[in-house]
């Protein structure tokens, strides 16, 4: 069977920028520095780079080593160690179909919003023009004319990258744009840290609170960061699998996933250099999801003064980079196992077409999602809700990152044979360093963890109160 018959990447710092593009997205931007600060700063982080190293790492070899060694999209690549576990694929199959839905209309948002400061710039009238940031935020997430333009304009560029192929299309646009993601993050943190009163945020993310380990404590902190590091590494969802699978057998499985997490990592740590001080500079409280992004951040631009709509402009720039990157390896995944499916129908079938109409089907369906979701309004908009979600895309939330995610890893925690990965990434004379530590943690700790993790999320989507 050919190795690698949807694409192969061109080089290793290609595959990289892909990877690490597909990582870092709206999770480390809104997610990450709310989190790190809520839940004991530097206690927090010390939990999460452990669990990384733990979890991360050895869950991101196990696909990464899965994918290339079947060459396959993930329903292919789980049905590759037996038939019988084809299910565990169309679970993470189904995943980033949902999180597409959600994720490009909040991308869609970022166009908005830069924009919109881009407009200020220019004193144009398509600009924020100093309207109050709630109320902003407010009439235009609840305009269906709007957010549904926007959202299908993300989803076109999306689709129009990944049809260029994967040298072609995802990696030529990664390897420019995630440099570019990196720049622009280093201005803006050097503009948030200088404003007066900016220490107040970095104290809120770093000063280490370590009462949050006391009694069960311990037991959702743990749960809130490995939540957070599936989501924020892709993993669990077939993305690593689809991306391991171009790969060249001459690469390092070993050394990729290891700088895959920890860039992804300190992106996220940056991200709260660059957001915190700003937020704590202008007096502002610290938030999360689409309400620090749209809100808490539009009101510190604008109190900037005339420079403000510029560092919007870039920010709002930049988590725009930061979304398609993830957007991109989303759809990716998705069509790759529609790809294989046709392949291997016919597998003389000329393959540009067979990228082509996998990913303009997979598409289509993402725009009725997304256009679904965005005419939802964050609920706003009177649409019916289920599961006692407060809108659809909590809702897309819930069954993808909620469920599906941490029962998917768990899964190939347990099944993935050790054998597979050992003889995968010792090819070509390679050393598998860390094998003993690898075989141990997939086993024994990702499957505990995952199981935590699942918890902790029905917990947090089910307002429970497992944790306390
Ligand atoms: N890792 C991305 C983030 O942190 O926002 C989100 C994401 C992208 C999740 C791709 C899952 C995925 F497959």
């Amino acid at each position: 069977m050919e190795q690698h018959n949807k694409g192969q990447w061109g080089s290793s710092f290609g595959f990289l920028m892909a990877a690490i593009g597909s990582a870092v997205g709206l999770g480390n931007l809104w997610g990450f520095p709310y989190k790190m600060g809520i839940n004991g700063g530097f206690a927090f982080l010390l939990l999460y780079l452990i669990l990384v190293i733990f979890v991360g790492f050895v869950i991101c070899t196990g696909e990464l080593a899965l994918g290339r060694r079947s060459g396959k999209g993930v329903v292919g690549a789980f049905e590759s160690i037996d038939k019988k576990y084809s299910f565990i694929g169309w679970f993470a199959w189904i995943s980033p179909l949902l999180i597409l839905g959600f994720y490009c209309m909040l991308g869609g948002y970022c166009i908005k919003y830069a924009i919109a400061n881009l407009g200020d710039l220019f004193g144009a009238s398509w600009g924020v023009n100093g309207a109050d940031s709630g109320e902003y935020f407010t009439n235009f997430f609840t305009d269906q004319f709007q957010t549904v333009l926007f959202t299908v304009i993300f989803i076109l560029l999306t689709i129009i990258i990944v049809r260029g192929g994967v040298s072609g299309g995802i990696e030529r646009f990664t390897k420019v744009a995630m440099p570019a993601l990196f720049v622009m993050l280093l201005i803006v943190i050097a503009r948030s840290v200088t404003l007066p009163g900016a220490s107040a945020g970095l104290e809120f993310m770093f000063k280490p609170n370590w009462d949050v380990f006391q009694g069960s404590g311990f037991i959702s902190v743990l749960a809130a960061a490995g939540g957070q590091m599936f989501f924020s590494l892709s993993l669990g969802m077939g993305i690593t699998v689809t991306y391991g699978s171009y790969m060249k057998k001459t690469e390092n499985i070993e050394r990729s996933a290891l700088i895959i997490p920890i860039a992804d990592t300190i992106i996220a740590i940056l991200a709260g250099v660059a957001v915190m001080p700003a937020v704590f500079a202008s007096g502002l409280d610290p938030a999360g999801g689409p309400g620090l992004l749209f809100i808490t951040l539009q009101t510190v631009f604008q109190a900037m003064g005339s420079f403000g709509p510029l560092f919007g402009f870039l920010l709002y720039g930049l988590v725009f980079i930061a979304a398609i990157t993830s957007s991109i390896a989303l759809l990716e995944a998705t069509s790759a196992v529609v790809m294989d499916k046709q392949l291997e129908k016919d597998p003389t079938k000329d393959k540009k077409k067979v990228r082509n109409n996998s990913v303009m089907a997979v598409g289509i369906f993402v725009l009725l999602e997304g256009i679904f979701v965005s005419m939802d309004g964050l609920g706003a908009n009177g649409f019916p809700q289920i599961f006692g979600q407060g809108c659809w895309l909590d809702t897309f939330d819930l069954i993808s990152e909620g469920i599906l995610m941490p029962l998917g890893a768990c899964y190939m925690a347990i099944i993935l044979p050790n054998s597979f990965v050992d003889e995968e990434l010792t090819l070509n004379g390679n050393k598998f360093k860390l094998q003993k530590f690898y075989d141990f943690c997939i086993k024994f700790v990702a499957p505990l963890m995952m199981v935590l993790v699942l918890l902790g999320q029905i917990d947090s989507f089910f307002k429970l109160g497992i944790f306390g």
